[in-house]
């Protein structure tokens, strides 16, 4: 969580670093603050709230240098406000630190600092290291920055400066992502690589246990005991405009549209050329072990999770091996039964979500095989993975997760696909089948999207209550956690997604007159059993919109108050169509609530704690 980015070089540093956290303000935005090396020395100007905030306070008293470092912060240790905001510094005011993660063993080393006559102004973790780092000091700030980070447990991504050496920019990474962007006569740092991009395409990703030391015109990376080591740069391909909002008025709408491109990228080079089979060229995961595996464990958070739950079945339906899954910070605390027969699929967009790679390294540990669909090549899931099955929906920016959900989706039924050629339990034609039902997919979503009218007037039904339920059965009840999710997480109307069978035991006593209920009624095996359910709650009074088949929609209208409706597909394949009508519909509730649908409170795009 939050976001971090230094900069040493030729430009106006305050513009390089107010121009990446804007790129970095979907990690956490409780605050904003900069550290500059100026002509009076190392200067810090913070703000409580929005970048827009520190934006204004700058404008009245600008901070102009050649080196600098900037942070966006998610609260994590002390409330958001204005001192416990980055970058923090001792008190002799000469050493300056943004940081990304937490220091674990902060209490004892602030009641050792404080003992040695340390003042501490913040409720902060990060406080610790600025005040250890400038006791380390001694001439040599990579020395003292090392020193420090021996005496501290956690994660942590750091960014360093002292007036000391004003020409030193130094940076760490333990367990928190940070990449080095490199220039001509200047240097960066960023938590991600759209920090950077307005200024290099050049990177150095830093892996657990590193640091590097930057000056204006070289880079020197090490491990944090000091050995000097050798990276391969890497040049990134992405155009910065791809991470704009390209016309759209939110991020999240402009995600939501690009999801055809991204079905179509995700399938591209995973289907052969006749159309009649999977490919995975690369992949560790030989036909052998394939063949040999006993379970599946699909493990993630959030969204991730919910995808994972639509993969699952896919799997069990395709593939007949048991599935089971987990949200990712309750995996390894249920001492799951892992063997190296397991194959542990993590599902992760940012690929550096904390408890997700926890979830990794145990069940590596347990010898199992690591499969993680990622949608962040370089991330530290991907790294640390057997085996990485990339989404290719492009940069999310959006803290409501779409194209990389439905992306992730594709990377299952891929997957799923593949494992069945492999283990024979489906024959050539029927996986020959559902390829040309998910290569019809991209088309059969633009036209969904060419008409989002009758979802947005619903929308703004919807966006005067407080409460309300979805219901669906199988696949459908999959996609509704994911639709009562994104309208919480960004509608701020509490929801809750049920098994439409469930209901009835117990939570239907909570349905009351015009209460909304959304009906999803996809899944063609349990279709008549989802229309008694619907009855259910009509009858207590619910006002009930079903999303169904076209040709179930003057059949379900005698028992709903309104339907939508989605192009036909296999009921497998159902949900990467069913989700958008739900994404769309948060996108609009939240609008016609006049929310911040890009950045949800008390969220982060990015969870790097635990
Ligand atoms: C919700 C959302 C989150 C993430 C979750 C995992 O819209 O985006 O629920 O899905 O925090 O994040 P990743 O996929 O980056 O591991």
């Amino acid at each position: 969580m939050c976001g971090i980015v230094g900069y040493i070089g030729k430009r106006d540093t305050q513009t390089v670093l107010i121009e990446g956290l804007k790129k970095l303000e979907y990690r956490g935005y409780d605050s904003a603050g900069i550290a500059v090396y100026t002509q009076d020395g190392l200067q810090i100007s913070k703000a409580l709230g929005r970048l827009t905030n520190l934006e204004t306070k700058l404008e009245g008293a600008p901070l102009l240098g050649s080196a600098g470092i900037g942070h966006t912060r998610w609260a994590t240790h002390g409330k958001p406000s204005d001192v416990n905001s980055h970058p923090h510094t001792d008190h002799s005011q000469k050493f300056s630190v943004v940081h990304n993660g937490i220091i674990e063993n902060y209490l004892d080393l602030k009641e050792e600092l404080i003992g040695q006559g340390y003042k501490f102004v913040s409720e902060t973790d990060t406080e610790v290291i600025s005040h250890l780092v400038a006791r380390e000091y001694d001439g040599d700030i990579v020395k003292a920055v090392q020193k420090a980070i021996s005496h501290m447990r956690g994660a942590f991504a750091l960014g360093v400066l002292t007036e000391y050496e004003p020409e030193k920019l130094v940076a760490v990474r333990q367990a928190s992502p940070l990449i080095i962007g490199l220039g001509e006569g200047e240097n960066f740092i960023g938590s991600d690589i759209p920090a950077i991009l307005n200024y290099t395409r050049k990177v150095y990703i830093l892996n657990d246990g590193e640091m590097a030391v930057l000056t204006r015109d070289a880079v020197e990376l090490m491990t944090i005991e000091g050995n000097f080591i050798s990276r391969e740069m890497i040049t990134v391909d992405w155009d910065a405009v791809t991470a704009e909002k390209g016309g759209f008025d939110h991020f999240m709408l402009k995600e939501i549209h690009e999801q055809p491109k991204a079905y179509r990228d995700t399938m591209r080079g995973r289907i052969d050329e006749s159309g009649q089979s999977v490919v995975f060229p690369g992949l560790n995961l030989t036909e052998e072990k394939i063949r040999s595996l006993n379970s599946v464990h699909i493990v993630a958070c959030g969204t991730a999770y919910h995808a994972g739950l639509v993969g699952g079945t896919v799997i069990e339906q395709l593939v007949r091996i048991p599935v089971a899954n987990d949200v990712a910070s309750e995996y390894r605390y249920r001492s799951p039964l892992i063997t190296p027969e397991t194959l542990v699929i993590v599902v992760s967009q940012s690929g550096e979500t904390a408890d997700t790679l926890a979830a990794l390294r145990e069940a590596k540990r347990n010898g199992a095989h690591v499969l993680a669909i990622t949608n962040v090549v370089g991330s530290s899931i991907a790294r640390d993975a057997d085996d990485v099955i990339a989404t290719l929906a492009g940069p999310e920016i959006a803290v409501a997760s779409t194209k990389a959900y439905t992306s992730q989706l594709i990377a299952f039924y891929l997957f799923g696909l593949y494992l069945a050629q492999v283990r024979g339990t489906k024959s050539n034609e029927e996986v020959a089948h559902v390829i040309a039902a998910m290569q019809s997919l991209p088309e059969q979503l633009e036209s969904m999207l060419a008409n989002v009218e009758p979802i947005k007037a619903y929308a703004e039904e919807i966006a005067v209550h407080q409460n309300l339920f979805f219901i669906g059965r199988g696949m459908d009840y999959a996609v509704v956690q994911e639709g009562s999710l994104k309208l919480k997480e960004i509608s701020y109307i509490h929801s809750e997604a049920y098994a439409a069978g469930e209901l009835k035991h117990g939570t239907l006593a909570l349905i009351e007159e015009g209460i909304p209920v959304i009906a999803l009624a996809t899944q063609e095996n349990v279709l008549e059993k989802t229309v008694s359910n619907i009855k259910e709650v009509k009858a207590r009074g619910a006002a009930v919109m079903a999303i169904t088949h076209e040709e179930h929609v003057a059949d379900l209208l005698r028992s709903v108050d309104q339907a939508l409706s989605i192009p036909k597909t296999l009921s497998l394949l159902t949900p990467a169509l069913s989700v958008v009508p739900l994404q769309l519909l948060a996108y609009y509730t939240s609008l016609a609530r006049g929310n911040d649908v890009d950045k949800p409170r008390n969220l982060a795009k990015s969870v790097t704690v635990e």
